[in-house]
């Protein structure tokens, strides 16, 4: 044994000194969506716990739980953690021995350093390959933007063609201020950034606004994206009540005085995972408390078109002119998500400060998708109409499937976005999601959409897959419902 070694093997003692045994409802809770994928219930396990000593969540010398113990906490039986400890132990990354249980193996000083899983929301994008996506809430493209794509032709310009400004094309960042003014938002091309999606905006933001230690308020459950954007950075999320009729303003209202956070951050029309849209005199006094606090608000609006009685409400910007407000909105809901074309509006001094922090991250967005980006921007009103309407019709049938299928589930009917909120009478989503993917159907439990408080007795369902599939998808749900119920 060389020195280096030697004196690994005293730190790994240390760290076991000091971690000791892990938890099995942790190391449960850390595992994530594990039964998901292809493969026996055994290599998925190994699979999940494989990624967490690869990702360095678990480190060198953590003692794994006994296997009664995560056996229990995961609800599978002895013999799956048995032979999924045994799996690891072939691949030489635990080391197993009489009496002192199962250690993970190596020297600590070669692992990477550990971090907090910040990326909740990753799960969304885990679907199971063979199965049925009730996962992600992507609208099918309406049939006008499919023509208006497939119709495109691409401006052989050479000015526009080798332009790559960080903020955007200029023709674009006009054509995205003119929307704004048809819609009663003053805006100047240079209060314009465009992104890729919205969530790149979100992530410029976050990344601007927010260091280590600062408070972000945002709803109790919330797009992942924004909250794992402000973890990444060490930011402190802190979620505000959302009830049936949006956030909670007082309470909001008390956090900014108590907590003296840096960003405001809300989605306040047809919120998603919720679908609540906040009333008038809310969006109003947010604007206020933006003004007369001096906090920065994002206002996520990439769900506000999706509206099945056609209100749309005005932007927090145009409600309070003075207030610093950053309106965040993109084509993904209601025309192209895959093209990745989003923006921002926000003063032109802030829009200055991201363009040059937009240039560090990729440079510029891609000019053919703004240019055709330009070509669904200009049918924006009627590609707007066209998928509120699609959505309207897919969530009153998603409503009546649940009805027959989880008729004890507690939903509100949404008035616009694109998936329902249900809470479960008792028992835990994570749980059911499980078993839901034993059955090929992948849905999110409310953990997913965590900001601060822990929804585990809700579940998202989206209404964009195909009718024959969202209608097998909640049969299924169903069947694993009745399931659950009755080990409960
Ligand atoms: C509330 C919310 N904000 C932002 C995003 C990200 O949108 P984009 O696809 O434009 O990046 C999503 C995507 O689902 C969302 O639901």
């Amino acid at each position: 044994m060389t020195t280096v070694d030697r004196a690994n093997e005293r730190l790994v003692d240390h760290r076991v000194a000091l971690g000791g045994t892990v938890e099995a409802s942790r190391l449960a809770g850390r595992l994530g969506r594990w039964a998901h994928g292809d493969g026996t219930l055994t290599a998925r396990l190994a699979q999940a716990i494989a990624a967490l000593i690869e990702g360095g969540e678990l480190r060198p010398g953590d003692r794994l739980p006994p296997e009664r113990a995560l056996a229990g906490a995961i609800a599978v039986s002895r013999g799956t953690v048995v032979a999924a400890y045994a799996l690891l132990s072939e691949d030489e990354l635990v080391e197993r021995r009489q009496g002192s249980g199962t250690r993970v193996a190596g020297h600590l000083a070669a692992a990477l350093p550990a971090r907090e899983r910040t990326a909740r929301g990753e799960g969304l994008f885990s679907a199971l390959p063979s199965g049925i996506d009730l996962l992600r809430a992507v609208p099918a493209m309406p049939q006008l933007a499919l023509d208006i794509v497939r119709a495109h032709t691409p401006t052989l310009d050479p000015v526009t063609l080798s332009e790559t400004d960080p903020a955007g094309l200029p023709s674009l960042r006009t054509r995205i201020a003119a929307l704004f003014e048809e819609e009663g938002t003053t805006a100047t091309a240079a209060q314009i950034l465009v992104t890729h999606g919205a969530q790149q905006a979100i992530s410029l933001v976050v990344d601007e606004l927010v260091s280590p230690g600062d408070v972000v308020l945002t709803e109790s459950v919330t797009w992942p994206g924004l909250a794992d954007s402000v973890r990444r950075r060490g930011g402190r999320v802190h979620g505000v009540t959302i009830g049936p009729e949006g956030v909670d303003v007082d309470e909001l209202e008390a956090a900014i005085v108590a907590l003296r956070p840096v960003l405001i951050a809300v989605n306040p029309h047809h919120h998603n995972p919720t679908g609540t849209r906040l009333p008038s005199a809310g969006r109003i006094r947010i604007a206020d408390l933006s003004a007369e606090y001096g906090v920065p608000v994002l206002e996520d609006r990439v769900l506000a078109h999706v509206s099945f009685d056609g209100v749309v409400p005005p932007t927090l910007a145009a409600l309070r002119p003075d207030a610093p407000t950053i309106v965040v909105d993109s084509l993904s809901k209601w025309s192209w998500s895959g093209l990745r074309i989003g923006w921002l509006r926000a003063d032109p001094v802030l829009v200055r400060r991201l363009r040059g922090v937009r240039q560090l991250v990729d440079q510029s967005t891609s000019v053919p998708a703004q240019l055709l980006a330009l070509d669904l921007v200009e049918e924006a009103r009627a590609l707007r109409r066209a998928v509120g309407e699609t959505h309207a019709v897919a969530s009153a049938r998603l409503l009546a499937e649940m009805a027959e299928q989880l008729p004890d589930w507690q939903v509100t009917p949404p008035r616009g976005g694109l998936a329902v909120w249900a809470r479960l009478p008792v028992g835990s989503a994570t749980a059911l999601s499980r078993l839901a993917a034993m059955r090929g159907v992948a849905v999110a439990g409310g953990t997913e959409f965590t900001a601060s408080v822990v929804y585990d007795d809700h579940i998202r369902v989206p209404f964009t897959a195909p009718e024959p599939v969202l209608e097998e998808g909640v049969r299924r749900l169903g069947e694993a419902w009745r399931d659950y119920r009755a080990q409960l």
